[in-house]
């Protein structure tokens, strides 16, 4: 299902040693990494090893948990998001987060997804309807949503809210997501269905995946991060982190020996 990647794309963003700390605990030491423009990065390790830590890092979630202290760099198109004058809300529109749990607002299918459009300024319905139907395509579910869009986004079923929250992203156009997890809540088909269309949104956006499921790693990604207690132990092409990993803990953790 994976498709190949355009050759030498740029790079979106670079996090350059950076350190974590929840008050006295550290949760992320000295991360480096660089992710290509147009590609996805499927994150993986055990429970706990900081994998969530660093992907809210990215689009400075963290910053709403107090007692967090962040040192080092993340860069996106080059500008480090944790220098003074970055826009957070214009961040967060361009670094967009799915979640584990499909979070969708209560009120309608067609209201959650008008409505960071309509934060961002867009009121006439008109444009409102294209980019309800444009995002509701994208993210697989015009077909099921097309005659209840005034209807509550609660009374869709879990995977039918989790591509809502895929599609709520898409309509603000970001160019990067992150998803935590997004499949985890969902049935076989569902997952699928989220699969398919990370593969589809691939070339117009920069993707990084949370996910604790290998071969969905294996099947979607393009480089592999793995972590472990807080490092970043290895990074690099996801068919040769899975067939020949270079650090013996890489393989203790893909071979289930651990984790
Ligand atoms: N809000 C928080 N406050 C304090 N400590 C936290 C917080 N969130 C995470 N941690 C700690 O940071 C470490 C990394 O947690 P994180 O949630 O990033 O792990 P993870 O790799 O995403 O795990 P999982 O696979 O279970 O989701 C853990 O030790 C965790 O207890
Ligand atoms: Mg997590």
């Amino acid at each position: 299902m994976k498709t190949a990647t355009a050759v030498a794309t740029e790079e979106k963003i670079r996090v350059q040693g950076v350190d974590l700390f929840y008050g006295d605990n550290q949760a992320l030491y000295d991360i480096n990494l660089s992710v290509p423009e147009g590609s996805i990065t499927a994150f993986i390790g055990p429970s706990g090893c900081g994998k969530s830590t660093l992907l809210r890092t990215l689009n400075r979630m963290n910053d709403l948990i107090p007692g967090v202290k962040i040192t080092g760099e993340v860069l996106v198109d080059g500008d480090n998001i944790y220098g003074g004058d970055t826009d957070v809300v214009n961040l967060r529109k361009n670094v967009g987060m799915v979640f584990q749990r499909p979070n969708p607002f209560p009120m309608s299918i067609y209201d959650n997804i008008a409505y960071g459009p309509r934060i961002h300024g867009i009121r006439r319905k008109k444009d409102l309807d294209v980019i309800v139907e444009r995002s509701l395509q994208q993210a697989a579910l015009w077909e099921e949503a097309k005659d209840r869009l005034h209807k509550s986004a609660l009374g869709l079923s879990g995977g039918q809210q989790q591509r809502l929250c895929i599609a709520r992203l898409l309509a603000v156009e970001p160019k990067v997501l992150l998803m935590d997890e997004p499949t985890s809540a969902l049935d076989p088909i569902s997952t699928l269905k989220v699969e398919e269309l990370t593969q589809e949104l691939k070339n117009k956006y920069t993707i990084i995946i949370v996910t604790h499921n290998m071969q969905q790693a294996a099947r979607i990604s393009d480089t592999t991060a793995f972590f472990l207690n807080g490092v970043m132990v290895e990074h690099g092409v996801t068919d040769g982190l899975f067939t020949n990993p270079g650090d013996k803990r890489t393989e203790d953790y893909i071979t289930g020996r651990f984790g």
